[in-house]
């Protein structure tokens, strides 16, 4: 069984990005410039977003955070989405989700120029992904194609079951395993909420991407041996003996699942690390386009 880790190739990732960040210094270009906009004070968010702004700082990128009170009016949310639109230095950014409930959410990602769009949730990059124009593939989707491809799992021809049809994980995934390519080529089955008989689907799959945040929703039985198992889940479980007073977990029942499968990624250190790092990926390339 191979353990598809998150975190070396993260970190492999990173450095790549750091020294693509040197050589721009060593030619005296502009690097790569970040900003997110945090709506409220959800704990889960800003630790994601403190976690963005560490990893702009670790690479050699400018970073920015923009902090937005909870009560934060739509309006006030877009004239600041339209000055760092008109902001030359910025190359890109992103608005923290999910936003407090007096604030439509499409409506702001729309408001986000597609080109400073590192997220990808633009309709725009939806679009040009799903065309295979060149665009911005949200940072969870591309991160689990980069580990597949690092750890060269074939998915050509391959029965690809996605769980989840979120707009940021599930459905690019399944436009994504389907396209030419690699990794792609795969043929996909979407399944969510309204699927009937899951296992008889999940047990045919040679991989599946759990996106669904149900700890422990993929059990062994649900799984055909030799699958590749790749969990996107990040819920945290409260639990007063834990450091932080929560522990993190997956959909995958991973102490059972892993003992029959070809690969699968851990949580925590699997799907998670990947994004961020894809993010910081996504604003390199925010910079080389706004260069030529
Ligand atoms: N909330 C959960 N995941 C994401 C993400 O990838 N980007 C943003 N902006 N918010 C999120």
């Amino acid at each position: 069984m191979i353990l598809l880790d998150g975190k070396k190739t993260s970190n492999d990732i990173k450095n790549e990005i750091t020294a693509a960040v040197q050589e721009m210094k060593d030619k005296g270009e502009k690097v790569p410039h970040l900003a997110a906009i945090i709506v409220g004070n959800d704990g889960a968010s800003l630790t994601y977003v403190g976690s963005k702004v560490r990893a702009c700082e670790r690479v050699g990128f400018e970073s920015t955070l923009i902090k937005m009170p909870n009560t934060t009016s739509e309006t006030e949310l877009l004239k600041e989405i339209k000055k760092l639109n008109q902001n030359p230095e910025i190359d890109g950014f992103i608005v923290q989700l999910p936003l407090p409930k007096q604030i439509d959410t499409q409506k702001v990602l729309m408001a986000v120029d597609p080109d400073k769009d590192v997220d990808g949730f633009h309709p725009t990059n939806f679009g040009r992904m799903a065309l295979d124009m060149s665009t911005f593939i949200p940072a969870t989707p591309f991160g689990i194609l980069e580990l597949l491809e690092r750890y060269n799992i074939e998915t050509k021809g391959k029965h690809t079951v996605v769980i989840g049809r979120s707009h940021i994980v599930g459905r690019p995934m399944s436009i994504l395993m389907g396209r030419k390519g690699f990794p792609g080529n795969s043929t996909v089955t979407l399944t969510h909420s309204q699927t009937k008989n899951i296992t008889q689907i999940t047990s045919q799959a040679d991989i599946i991407i759990s996106a669904l945040g149900v700890p422990g929703f993929l059990k062994a039985e649900m799984v055909k041996d030799d699958a590749v198992i790749i969990d996107v889940g990040i819920t945290r479980v409260p639990d007063e003996s834990a450091a932080k007073g929560y522990y993190i977990t997956g959909d995958v029942d991973f102490e059972n699942v892993s003992k029959k499968v070809s690969a699968i990624t851990p949580v925590p250190g699997g799907v998670g690390p990947m994004t961020i790092a894809m993010l910081l990926k996504n604003t390199l390339l925010a910079r080389e386009r706004h260069r030529v």
